[in-house]
């Protein structure tokens, strides 16, 4: 149970970047020794763990992406044997085939410690009760928000995502101190609030832990305006552990202190893969410091960010996060990729491939539209029919509702270079 900072919270730069090294060595072996496609990847750069003087000697390791995380589907990441994994989670990959990770018992120990020390961060103690809105299930946001809510010594009110009105009983009744939940959802919540005619400021919310998506001050302003409660932001991601990877202190709310004593970050250039001092804006990679069952060695997020220097802690800071060096779109807190769509798209024939995602926030919530042109000879029949299939398969196999659009056949625009597949209109709203 965590009563205080943990004393590397607390520790010199030089002791962090000391510890750093030495478990950066120990995680390169890992990865070398225990994944035979890490070895095969640094044999062919020819470049080996002992080659480590210095943290700086990282930057001469191979790039780890989501590609490869695929291709290993669905076991092959892994640096030990399945019979030591504890839990399986999994995150969207660019196609049908999702991103499996993986935990060993101490990994999830870890994670339960990290997360347990975020919602510390944020202002959170032992025996307060904690509402958690993340998703339960394969998705890392709920089952990891409630590790950790429990390593800390918290109650935990496993609610899980929707059923909105439920979710404003429960606050009502149980009276929690603490909500996870994403952003977004916290905005809808707000309109129901308001649409009962109740004021959120009397809920007993003191603390909100909200991440999974971007979001902006605008929104925090607006969150802590109508609850009574300190907004902060949590930061994660499936590949390197889920969330409590950074997290923001709840006093100086100057953005997520990245847990460094086990994820060890850069920022690099998306183009070149150069590494870029601290402060400069590029694409995230992360380093996995301590993890057993799949290290990761510089993962290349795609969150386009900058490293800031450490305020309340030893560790870096980083900014938020202004957008990603990819096509991931995040709607309604689910990853998606244009390629999952696509890739549905094929398999409904009185459809065509020309097609455009459209995005809004009309009230809080994403909407989804898809325009797709039907093929020319197709029935209005066939149509109707693909319609219904085509949103019934995005929302069994991605898990987000769309509204599909049809239209006849050449009344799409054409583009002359690169296809422009997603018009995305949720920042006039949220900014
Ligand atoms: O979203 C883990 C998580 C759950 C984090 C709950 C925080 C709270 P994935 O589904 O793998 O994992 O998605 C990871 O979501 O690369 C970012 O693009 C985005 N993301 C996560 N947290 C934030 C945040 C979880 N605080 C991807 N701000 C990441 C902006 C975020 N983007």
């Amino acid at each position: 149970m965590i009563a205080t900072l943990h004393p590397i919270e607390r520790a010199s730069v030089d002791e962090l970047r000391a510890l750093q090294l030495d478990r950066l060595r120990w995680s390169l072996n890992q990865a070398y020794t225990g994944n035979p496609r890490y070895r095969a990847k640094f044999d062919a750069a020819g470049i080996h763990p002992d080659d480590l003087r210095s943290l700086d000697d990282l930057a001469r390791f191979p790039f780890t992406t989501k590609a490869d995380l695929r291709d290993a589907y669905p076991f092959d990441f892994f640096a030990v044997p399945q019979d030591r994994l504890a839990r399986i989670h999994a995150s969207s990959g660019t196609t049908g085939k999702p991103v499996v990770v993986g935990y060993t018992r101490t990994d999830l120990d870890t994670w339960a410690q990290l997360v347990a020390r975020s919602i510390h961060a944020a202002g959170g103690r032992s025996g307060m009760k904690v509402h958690v809105a993340y998703g339960y299930g394969l998705f890392t946001g709920g089952l990891g928000a409630h590790g950790g809510a429990e390593a800390l010594g918290c109650t935990v009110i496993p609610m899980s995502g929707g059923q909105t009105e439920k979710q404003i009983q429960l606050i009502a009744d149980f009276r929690p101190d603490i909500i996870m939940v994403t952003p977004t959802y916290l905005l809808a919540m707000i309109d129901e609030y308001h649409k009962r005619g109740l004021d959120p400021a009397q809920t007993s919310l003191k603390i909100g832990i909200f991440g999974a998506e971007p979001w902006t001050e605008a929104m925090r302003r607006e969150i802590e305006g109508a609850f009574a409660i300190t907004a902060t932001d949590i930061y994660g991601l499936s590949e390197v552990m889920g969330p409590g990877v950074a997290q923001e202190c709840g006093i100086a709310k100057d953005g997520p202190t990245i847990w460094e004593d086990h994820f060890y970050p850069e920022i690099i250039d998306p183009e070149t893969g150069a590494v870029l001092p601290d402060g400069s804006e590029g694409e995230l990679v992360f380093t996995s410091l301590s993890k057993e069952a799949m290290p990761v060695i510089r993962y290349r997020t795609r969150d386009l960010t900058r490293l800031l220097p450490g305020t309340s802690r030893p560790m870096r800071r980083m900014a938020k996060i202004t957008g990603r060096s990819d096509d991931m779109l995040i709607i309604r807190g689910v990853n998606v990729f244009p390629s999952q769509i696509e890739e549905i798209l094929l398999t409904c024939p009185a459809l065509s491939l020309h097609y455009l995602i459209e995005l809004t926030r009309p009230g809080r919530m994403d909407v989804v539209a898809v325009e797709v042109e039907a093929r020319s000879g197709s029935t209005a029949e066939d149509q109707a029919r693909a319609t219904r299939d085509f949103a019934h398969k995005i929302k069994s196999l991605i898990g987000i509702s769309v509204n599909v659009v049809i239209r006849p056949p050449g009344t799409l625009a054409r583009s002359e270079g690169k296809a422009r597949r997603v018009v995305d209109r949720r920042g006039a709203t949220v900014n």
